[in-house]
């Protein structure tokens, strides 16, 4: 029992810090709360060898939630129309008793802080209240969201419930995805995509309205909006600007925004019982499915959401869960489980909204993205493993890598509150109550102090911002990172030697892409080649999911693959086989189906293929096809990605030619038993080891030929050393 107290005072209240804003507050609608502290009891099923222990260290209480209990839900027997019962569900919403004060916070204010609970309703009212005021009537409202999934879907939830048709008067915008039309005005988009928006429009004049939501997730692009934005809304009076956020940082966004009030209401919350395990766990996503079974056979009924790193994490605790289930045949009840992560078809994500069936339970198998930015209705219990992926950077190697890392204290505690949303709940904790008092940080660190900046910084220079040193930062980003993001954006030619905007550098920046990525399309020109650059572009934007390896046919879905890698051609020229072949079938199903092959990722490198096609014309590159001389496409990925080399050692391993580094070729690489002596990369991953993923060959003298203000000839000069080892097959050059 010692950390009952420390835990009760954990701040699971966002209106726990409340007095030091006492200053910024307007209105009545920040109310006092004092977490109660109310005596669990309950024991569990156990029915597992392999059972966890869990200690209940802690209890949450909410005050107002015996008011709510008639809140929810809504059985109608009067036949009332579908849009009756959503609206009705809006005005249950926790901000709906504060609709009319916003409104005049709004009215009385240009810039405000907007601080309450996750579900509550700001992401998903706030827009429609400011329409209904009026604020449509001379502009758009826009509303940024960190993920594209929670654009999606949360703009598909507001056409329902205005009655429109998604992508009328309510649409989305996320990268390679545009669903508005002219008549769109309420518009919810990614932070990258209001970041692009502003490159043909730096005074966003068509918007009456711009609300940076999820605040308090802090990525690279809501960070980069910040200082933007506070200097639209300085020269344009008429612009209103809403920062809305669902922690309690808000003090420091409103010192940012030149001390703007901020606007507190309290969300619903009902008590959540957090428990740890007693010892640490090895392996978390077997305790992960245990912790799911144990809910399942020994609580009562609810909706279960567990918190995994990733797609990978998730689809296989989905095999496994389904595996563990179908062992215990009738003997438990209905589970059923619901995936949800950023690349999820948008068909399959609605699936999580669904009203769970009487007598079943749902598990979510979710990544962060259901932590703030998404609300799942009827979770009744948490299971947090306690780690995330998070982007991390090494700005002297220039290394990006995307790491499973402990989550830091407000993750857990936004984590457990998806709990209580609905009614009393159950938080798991997978590590102990030692490990998350003593390791786990209280903040994540922003994004913009832990990533490659070239993309955003190559956005700035083209929005006229020279100084970078002088940009508005909320949280300045390290210097050695902004001065690797000159570096590579100089190497790339995309800025010349006085930090200015090229021609080439405004022609990358129309692109809504990696600059590496940019300038292979932008050079394409040159080697005559964009049709085949764009397709293998496409292909690389839609990730690593383009085949598909069912477990009873491994063996003919690997065959299937390696018939793209023929001649040892390289991972991008195996790329463009795939898409040309299926292009030269009209684009078939059944061609993807027989060739394991992801119809939706194609479908998805088509449209991006298409717009890709739309840009060049735009930057006046014409379309030019020259799919017989490969070394001339070899070229131009040269071109785009020279930092990206590595060179053959002894062991088989690769060492990067800049900034020396053991790295190893990645094993669904087609040229992973090939072992070119030099090769180029698209990206590094690390997961076991430093992998290369999407790698071709290339001839050490195109570096110095390409980039010779990169590479000296020192650095490729014993290219020709006799003390190799044999390669089984160069590839066909
Ligand atoms: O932004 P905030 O977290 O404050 O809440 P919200 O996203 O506006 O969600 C308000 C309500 O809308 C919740 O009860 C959600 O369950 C519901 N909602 C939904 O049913 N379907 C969606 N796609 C999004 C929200
Ligand atoms: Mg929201």
């Amino acid at each position: 029992q010692r950390y009952r107290d420390m835990d009760s005072a954990e701040k699971m209240n966002p209106f726990a810090e409340q007095e030091a804003w006492e200053d910024h507050q307007i209105g009545k609608a920040t109310l006092k709360f004092g977490a109660k502290n109310k005596q669990a009891s309950d024991n569990y099923g156990f029915l597992f060898e392999d059972q966890i222990e869990f200690i209940k260290a802690s209890v949450l209480a909410g005050d107002n939630y015996e008011d709510e209990m008639h809140a929810k839900p809504y059985q109608d027997s009067t036949g009332k129309s579908a849009l009756d019962m959503l609206q009705e569900e809006r005005k249950s919403l926790p901000i709906y008793s504060y609709r009319d004060e916003l409104l005049k916070a709004v009215k009385d204010h240009q810039v405000l802080i907007i601080v309450g609970e996750t579900g509550s309703g700001k992401t998903t009212q706030i827009p429609q209240y400011l329409h209904e005021a009026g604020y449509t009537k001379h502009g758009k409202v826009g509303c940024t969201q960190p993920r594209r999934v929670a654009a999606m879907s949360v703009s598909a939830r507001v056409a329902q419930e205005m009655g429109v048709k998604l992508g009328h008067e309510v649409g989305y915008s996320i990268r390679f995805e545009d669903c508005t039309s002219e008549k769109t005005i309420l518009k919810y988009m990614t932070d990258g995509m209001l970041l692009r928006e502003l490159l043909g429009e730096p005074d966003l004049s068509s918007y009456s309205v711009i609300i940076v939501d999820e605040a308090h997730e802090r990525t690279l692009h809501t960070d980069i909006l910040f200082g933007l934005v506070k200097d639209i809304a300085r020269a344009r009076p008429d612009l209103k600007l809403l920062i809305s956020s669902a922690t309690m940082d808000a003090q420091k966004f409103s010192e940012f925004f030149d001390q703007a009030p901020i606007f507190m209401f309290p969300g619903r919350r009902y008590p959540v019982d957090i428990c740890y395990t007693t010892a640490p766990e090895a392996d978390y996503m077997d305790a992960a499915i245990t912790a799911v079974l144990q809910i399942h056979v020994g609580e009562p009924l609810g909706d279960v959401l567990v918190f995994l790193p990733g797609q990978e994490e998730i689809e296989t605790m989905e095999e496994n869960l389904k595996q563990r289930i179908r062992g215990f045949g009738t003997k438990i009840s209905e589970l059923i489980i619901c995936p949800i992560y950023g690349n999820l078809p948008s068909e399959l994500q609605a699936k999580i909204f669904e009203p769970t069936p009487e007598g079943a339970r749902k598990v979510v198998l979710a990544t962060n993205i259901a932590e703030t930015s998404l609300t799942i209705d009827g979770i009744k219990y948490v299971v947090d493993p306690g780690f995330s992926k998070l982007k991390s950077y090494n700005p002297r190697t220039g290394m990006e890598s995307l790491l499973v890392t402990p989550i830091s204290k407000a993750s857990a505690t936004q984590r457990t509150g998806r709990a209580g949303r609905t009614s009393p709940g159950k938080c798991f904790r997978l590590y102990t109550a030692y490990n998350y008092h003593n390791d786990l940080e209280e903040n994540t660190m922003p994004e913009i102090q832990r990533t490659n900046l070239a993309s955003v910084v190559l956005a700035l220079k083209s929005l006229g911002i020279n100084n970078l040193l002088n940009f508005d930062f909320m949280d300045p980003p390290p210097s050695e990172a902004l001065i690797k993001a000159l570096e590579l954006l100089f190497a790339l030619g995309a800025l010349n030697q006085l930090g200015e905007l090229t021609k080439v550098g405004r022609r990358m920046a129309e692109f809504p892409l990696d600059p590496m990525l940019s300038k292979m399309i932008v050079v394409s020109d040159k080697y005559k080649c964009s049709d085949e650059i764009i397709s293998i572009a496409a292909m690389l934007s839609i990730g690593p999911s383009i085949f598909y390896r069912p477990k009873d046919k491994k063996v003919h879905a690997d065959n299937a693959m390696m018939n793209f890698h023929v001649g040892n051609v390289g991972d991008h020229i195996a790329l463009l086989k795939i898409y040309t072949s299926w292009k030269e079938t009209n684009y078939s199903t059944q061609w993807c189906c027989e060739n394991y092959i992801q119809v939706r990722s194609m479908k998805r490198a088509r449209d991006i293929r298409d717009q890709l096609e739309g840009l060049l014309e735009r930057v006046e590159i014409e379309i030019s096809s020259n799919s017989n001389d490969l070394d001339s496409i070899r070229k131009c990925i040269v071109a785009g990605f020279f930092p990206h080399t590595a060179k053959l050692q002894k062991n088989g391993s690769y060492r990067t030619v800049k900034h020396p580094q053991t790295v190893h070729i990645h094993p669904a690489s087609g040229l992973s038993q090939v072992l070119p002596r030099w090769v180029v990369y698209h990206e590094l991953v690390l997961t076991s080891k430093e992998y290369m993923r999407q790698v071709t060959e290339l001839k050490p003298e195109w570096l110095i030929e390409i980039a010779p203000h990169y590479y000296q000839l020192k650095d490729v000069e014993d290219a020709k050393s006799k003390n190799m080892p044999k390669t089984s097959g160069r590839a066909a050059m």
